[in-house]
C-alpha cells in the first residue's frame, strides 16, 4: 500500500475525470460510440455475459462503470442495474447517457474500496470489467465491499486484465517490465487513452497496483467468498491495451516464443447462503 493512499486516489480520479469528459466525444474515439450505443448497440463481450448467465430481473452492481455503457448494457439484458464509479464527471455522464437511452438506471458516485452502507445486501450480481483491480490499492477492501454488497447466494463476477499480461511492455521487442503482483504502488506517466490512439488528452500521472492472480484469490476468498470458477484466456475478443496482434479470427493473443501467454482472468464466486451479517 502507498504511504498516501488518499493522494494516489485524487491522482487517479483526476485521470478518471479527464478521461470521462472526452470519452465519446470525439471521432477519433473508436472504442466509445455513443450514437451506435444509442442506436442500441451491445457493448458487453461475450466472455462476461458468459461468465454471468443470464441476468434478467436480477439486482447487479456494476463497481468501476465509468460513464455508464456497460451498466446500461446490463439494464438492456433485463438486469436492474447500478453503477458505481469515483469520477463525479463519469457519474454525471452517465445518468445522463441513462436519460438519453431510456432506461432507469442508478449511478452513485463512490470508491469502491470504500462502499456506500446503504449498497450493503442489495445484489444477486457485482461485476467488474476490464481494467478493475490494476486502480485498486487495498485488494481486501475491494473484495470486502463487492462481498458486503451481495445477498447470500449472489455473485461476484470479474473479468479483467491477467496480471500476466499485465508485465509485459511491448512485444517486438519483447519487454516485460512490470512487477507479477505484490500491490506495490507503480507511479506512471499517461499519454492518450485506450479508447482511440487520436482521443485529445493531456498527459497525467497515475498510480496503477499490481496484483497476482493469487493475491486476488485469496483477497477473495478472505472476504468469504466461494470460487465457483476462473479462467485464464489466451484468445480474446477486446485487447484493453492496445498492444496485441489481431488473428486471422478476429481475436486478440500475446505471443510469446511459439505459444500465446494469458490475456484476461475471468472469476465466478459466491456468497455461502448460510451467511451472516458480520460476513461470517
Ligand atoms: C478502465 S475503466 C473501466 C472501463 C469500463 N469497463 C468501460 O469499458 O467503460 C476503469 C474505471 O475505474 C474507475 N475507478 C478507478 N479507481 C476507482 C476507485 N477507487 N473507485 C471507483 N472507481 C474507480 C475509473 O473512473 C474508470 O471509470
Amino acid at each position: 500500500m502507498n504511504e498516501n493512499p488518499r493522494e494516489d486516489l485524487a491522482i487517479n480520479r483526476a485521470l478518471w475525470d479527464a478521461r470521462a469528459r472526452v470519452h465519446g466525444t470525439t471521432p477519433q474515439d473508436t472504442f466509445y460510440d455513443v450514437d451506435t450505443f444509442l442506436a442500441g448497440r451491445q457493448t458487453l463481450f461475450g466472455l462476461e455475459r458468459e461468465v454471468a448467465g443470464d441476468v434478467a430481473g436480477l439486482d447487479l452492481l456494476h463497481l468501476h462503470c465509468h460513464f455508464g455503457m456497460d451498466t446500461l448494457s446490463w439494464a438492456r439484458l433485463g438486469a436492474k442495474a447500478t453503477g458505481v464509479d469515483f469520477s463525479g464527471t463519469a457519474i454525471a455522464r452517465a445518468r445522463e447517457l441513462a436519460a438519453r437511452a431510456g432506461l432507469d438506471t442508478a449511478f452513485v458516485e463512490a470508491d469502491s474500496q470504500d462502499l456506500p452502507s446503504a449498497l450493503a445486501g442489495r445484489f444477486d450480481l457485482v461485476v467488474g470489467t476490464y481494467g478493475v483491480l490494476c486502480w485498486v490499492a487495498d485488494l481486501d477492501a475491494w473484495m470486502r465491499g463487492a462481498a458486503r454488497a451481495l445477498r447470500p447466494g449472489g455473485s461476484l463476477v470479474l473479468v479483467d486484465l491477467h496480471p500476466a499480461y499485465q508485465t509485459v511492455a511491448g512485444l517486438d521487442p519483447f519487454v516485460a517490465d512490470w512487477p507479477y503482483g505484490g500491490g506495490d504502488p507503480q507511479r506512471e506517466t499517461v499519454t492518450g487513452t485506450y479508447a482511440g490512439p487520436g482521443v485529445p488528452i493531456a498527459t497525467y500521472e497515475a498510480f496503477n497496483y499490481p496484483h497476482s492472480l493469487g493475491e486476488i484469490v485469496t483477497a477473495a476468498a478472505g472476504s468469504g467468498l466461494v470460487l465457483e470458477r476462473l479462467g485464464e484466456h489466451t484468445a480474446v475478443e477486446f485487447d484493453g491495451r492496445g498492444l496485441l496482434p489481431r488473428d486471422a479470427d478476429g481475436l486478440y493473443r500475446l505471443p510469446v516464443s511459439g505459444t500465446h501467454l494469458p490475456v484476461l482472468y475471468s472469476l465466478r464466486a459466491r456468497v455461502p447462503m448460510g451467511r451472516t451479517d458480520d460476513g461470517g
